[in-house]
């Protein structure tokens, strides 16, 4: 008998770019291959986001350039790992207010749809498709639009910017 070998998993936080880095306005890749690797990835950015009280963080976010997205509006269903997500249909369109993990304790009012239908692969690489609304479905464009270096500055309504001080400073 021969007792295996259990590699211990190490997650890890990992440093969020910040705004001005240039890795935040590159467009990310499609991920190709499925494997240990990407999941390992995929839970350092979960792990990342909930140690930062986020609800979504994109691959470009920790220096990565791939085509993946997590997000937890925290409903209880757990965190969503969307891999190459791609945005098919819109609905409805409502103002939100809206903050990035790269830019800490700004804020600013942007229009977004109000439902919108996502496809997307799975850590499997099975292919999925999900409806969402209101704040999954503001944070699913905003995730999806880092993945192609757009930030959501870039589309806020003029003059809405918001620089809230930090509470421990
Ligand atoms: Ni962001």
């Amino acid at each position: 008998m021969c007792l295996a070998m259990k590699e211990e998993k190490k997650l890890a936080i990992r440093q969020i770019r910040q705004a001005g880095d240039e890795i935040l306005r590159k467009k990310a890749r499609p991920v190709e291959v499925f494997d240990e690797k990407l999941k390992e990835l995929a839970e350092d950015m979960i792990e990342t986001m909930h140690k930062n009280n986020g609800v979504g963080l994109a691959g470009q976010q920790v220096g990565i350039l791939k085509r993946i997205v997590v997000i937890d509006i925290y409903d209880n269903k757990g965190p969503i790992v969307f891999i190459n997500p791609v945005i098919t249909k819109t609905k409805g369109e409502h103002e939100v207010e809206e903050g990035c993990l790269s830019f800490p304790n700004q804020f600013a009012v942007l229009k977004r749809p109000k439902e919108v239908e996502v496809e997307y692969y799975d850590l499997d690489g099975k292919k999925k498709k999900l409806k969402a609304k209101d704040l999954l479905a503001q944070a699913i464009c905003h995730e999806t639009e880092h993945l192609d270096g757009i930030l959501f500055i870039d589309n806020m309504l003029p003059g809405t910017l918001e620089i809230v001080k930090p509470e421990n400073n």
